[in-house]
């Protein structure tokens, strides 16, 4: 992860979505038709591979009673927390649900993120999940991004299914799995994995009901106690896991030798006000690759930068500038899946490009929380400012 690649007085050539080359300046192939001088440091877009993109108000009162000494866990137990935004989500109409996502996306790809996870989570029952990615779909079509729409129905039990949860499992599996997958409104299927939410069995019947309909699978594991989530991601060939505060000697191991890509989320940590984060050194020494992500959400994890979240691997994690760089591009493409094409600057790969107005490409791990990027390029193309 720290294998990273710097050029100085360098030029890349674009052709049409793609990178046709990159090199030194003075080797590049003249006669390009529309020259663009960069000050700064020009990197691969940035891939937030975590968000929960979709949804209503800011949960204030989470965050002020936290404040207060009341725990996630009990806020949520309280009736606030994910079903607050579940009941809100609900309540909007779909039209109301795109406007907010849609100017909350684009303060995203100004910050540097130009493929963007999003998951649905805050609808709980079919039309409302189905309404938020629905939201998600027509939004890729219309913001610059790459956005690659999950599957979260598994978020939380909702409060009508909370004496019989294994009906609402059965419910996930046999009508909103079947349902998301006959609209191709998905690429990824996710469960919060978490003992008081979904346990490692409820899990595991999800998401290989999500794997026979042609789903990708991911993982929250492991975020606040451990359950055993990162080696059930690895047992099922997982894209991710994801979160990881709470992992064990054995998961780690497990994630090492897997090609599960170990997603950390330290703002959300930060912002939750604990003390813990995911042993992130102590996986890579694994072995295991590790991406950042900002988590985007409204509960736990407000932020929109992941410049902010590589300051916070490097502060909280331990991290090295040039392994915060590898965890926000080619190994958060691969925990989506796409680290074929997209994370690198390298001919072939899509043309997404950022620039980041530093002298110093480690700058922008450095200055905590300003918004360093100047200039976004998606395949090719220019975003507005
Ligand atoms: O990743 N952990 C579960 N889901 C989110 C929180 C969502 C919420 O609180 O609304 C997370 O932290
Ligand atoms: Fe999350």
């Amino acid at each position: 992860m720290t294998d990273v690649e710097v050029l100085s007085d360098a030029a890349v050539l674009i052709d049409g979505d793609r990178i046709a080359w990159v090199g030194s300046r003075a080797e590049a192939p003249r006669g390009g038709a529309n020259v663009v001088e960069i000050d700064g440091v020009l990197f691969p877009g940035f891939i937030d591979c975590h968000t929960h993109g979709v949804f209503g108000a800011p949960r204030l009162d989470d965050q002020e009673r936290r404040a207060l000494g009341v725990d996630y866990k009990a806020i949520a137990a309280a009736g606030g927390g994910i079903l607050q935004s579940v009941r809100d989500v609900r309540g909007m109409s779909e039209a109301q649900l795109e406007a907010l996502t849609r100017s909350r996306l684009e303060t995203l790809i100004a910050h540097g993120a130009t493929t963007i996870e999003v998951k649905s989570g805050y609808g709980l029952e079919l039309d409302a999940e189905l309404k938020q990615l629905r939201v998600i779909r027509r939004l890729s079509e219309q913001l610059p991004a790459t956005l690659i729409p999950t599957f979260l129905g598994a978020h939380e039990v909702p409060p009508e299914y909370r004496n019989n949860r294994a009906d609402y499992v059965q419910l996930v599996c046999e009508e909103m799995l079947p349902a998301v997958a006959r609209e191709s409104l998905a690429r990824c299927c996710d469960v919060f994995c978490e003992p008081g939410v979904f346990t490692v069995a409820e899990s595991r019947q999800i998401l290989t009901a999500a794997r026979r309909h042609g789903f990708a699978v991911k993982l929250h594991a492991d975020e606040l106690e451990g359950s055993g989530g990162a080696e059930l991601a690895v047992e099922l060939g997982a894209l991710s896991a994801d979160h990881l505060a709470a992992i064990s000697d054995s998961g780690i191991r497990a994630l090492a030798a897997s090609t599960t890509v170990a997603v950390l989320l330290p703002a959300t940590m930060i912002f939750l006000g604990k003390r813990s984060q995911a042993p992130a050194r102590r996986l890579i020494d694994a072995g295991a690759a590790v991406a950042l992500a900002t988590d985007f959400n409204p509960g736990t994890s407000p932020t929109v930068s992941l410049p902010l979240v590589m300051t916070l691997g490097v502060s909280q994690l331990g991290l090295r500038h040039a392994e915060v760089v590898t965890a926000v591009t080619i190994n958060a493409a691969a925990a989506l899946g796409l680290a074929a094409d997209r994370g690198q600057i390298a001919a072939g790969c899509v043309a997404d490009l950022i620039a980041v107005a530093v002298d110093d490409w480690r700058e922008v791990a450095y200055w905590m929380g300003k918004d360093v990027v100047s200039a976004v390029w998606t395949a090719g193309s220019a975003c507005p400012a």
